[in-house]
């Protein structure tokens, strides 16, 4: 109920707190310092957004919470400590979260219900997510919605990242306007969540075979949800993050995000990737394909407006195209 969950919310703002100090301040966080600056995050950033350290101890943080009389039950309950049955059967908790930068997860009110850690180097598993609490479902929240709702809102525009560091580079690159879904694929309920803050929603996510795979899928509910989709696109093999460390944030800025193809773009020119349209037998198969495509979009104008573009494209007629249209169509 309200008032546990209430006890839930300090304990977490209360832990964001120390590792926050931790990173900053103490010799515990060295060398976490030392791998966020590497990476180019500034200590500004690091402010901004609150990142952490979680020192490499299983009691660090129980016995923090212990000195400060806050009962174990709430640690574990919070997500923070983890149980453990010893072989006498008798339970022991410990630090969930060890050696590990800690990027905390706050809600609508920004107040912090979870965090995710990552590991140092290229430990396994590279992110640890907190657990489901009464505080945080994974499935509901986005990473820095309450720090980019206004500026969504007002542009009328979020940009959607796979990564909390895709976000976090954007923002010191000065995108103010970045998402990111918590470490698993994007939800209904997260898609009607960016539809309520904005009508345009540009997918930023890792160009690779994984990150496509997710925009493709992110894309369909979004638009089930009414809004409009845009894809920013980036060099094989990188992703935002990358982009922005080895390209800089002005490049970021005019060359992927103002640059993002509306979906229906995106969608015909990835499909020219499976064929060979210097052939003539290649470039009547992706038609083909293509035309396919646009007759399952649900709007007439979108129909019309992209068979007018293909029939422009490859110098053909609209009426020999609205009739292959129909010949799909019987055949359906
Ligand atoms: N993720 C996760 N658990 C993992 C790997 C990834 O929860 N074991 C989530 C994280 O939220 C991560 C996102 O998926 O931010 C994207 O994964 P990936 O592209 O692999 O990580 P990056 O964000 O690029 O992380 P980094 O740049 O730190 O390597
Ligand atoms: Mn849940
Ligand atoms: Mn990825
Ligand atoms: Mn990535
Ligand atoms: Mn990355």
């Amino acid at each position: 109920e309200e008032a546990r969950r209430e006890e839930l919310r300090k304990v977490t703002e209360l832990t964001a707190r120390l590792y926050h100090y931790l990173l900053m301040e103490t010799d515990h966080g060295k060398e976490a310092r030392r791998y966020l600056e590497e990476r180019g995050i500034t200590r500004e950033t690091i402010k901004e957004f609150q990142l952490g350290y979680a020192p490499d101890s299983f009691h660090f943080l129980r016995s923090f919470l212990r000195r400060r009389n806050i009962d174990e039950e709430l640690g574990e309950e919070a997500g923070l400590l983890a149980r453990r049955n010893s072989s006498r059967g008798r339970a022991s908790c410990f630090d969930r979260f060890r050696d590990r930068v800690m990027f905390p997860i706050h809600d609508t009110q920004g107040r912090v219900i979870g965090f995710g850690g990552r590991v140092l180097g290229d430990g396994q598993p590279k992110y640890l997510n907190s657990p489901e609490t009464p505080l945080f479902h994974k499935g509901k929240f986005l990473f820095n919605l309450h720090r980019a709702r206004k500026a969504v809102r007002k542009e009328g525009t979020a940009i959607l990242f796979e990564g909390y560091m895709d976000v976090i580079s954007a923002w010191q690159a000065g995108v103010r306007t970045g998402l990111a879904n918590l470490g698993t694929s994007l939800t209904e309920s997260q898609a009607r969540v960016i539809r309520r803050n904005a009508e345009t929603t540009i997918l930023c996510y890792d160009s690779d075979q994984a990150g496509q795979h997710a925009a493709e899928r992110a894309a369909g509910l979004i638009r089930e949800q009414g809004g409009v989709v845009k894809v920013a696109r980036m060099p094989q093999g990188m992703d935002p993050d990358d982009y922005i460390r080895r390209r800089g944030a002005e490049a970021f800025n005019a060359d992927v995000i103002a640059q993002a193809d509306p979906y229906m773009s995106f969608k015909l020119e990835a499909l020219k990737e499976s064929f060979d349209l210097k052939d003539e037998e290649g470039r009547m198969r992706y038609l083909t394909r293509a035309i396919e495509m646009i007759t399952e979009l649900p709007r007439a104008i979108e129909r019309d407006h992209y068979l007018r573009r293909l029939a422009e494209e490859f110098q053909l007629s609209l009426d020999a195209l609205k009739q292959e249209q129909r010949r799909i169509a019987v055949k359906k």
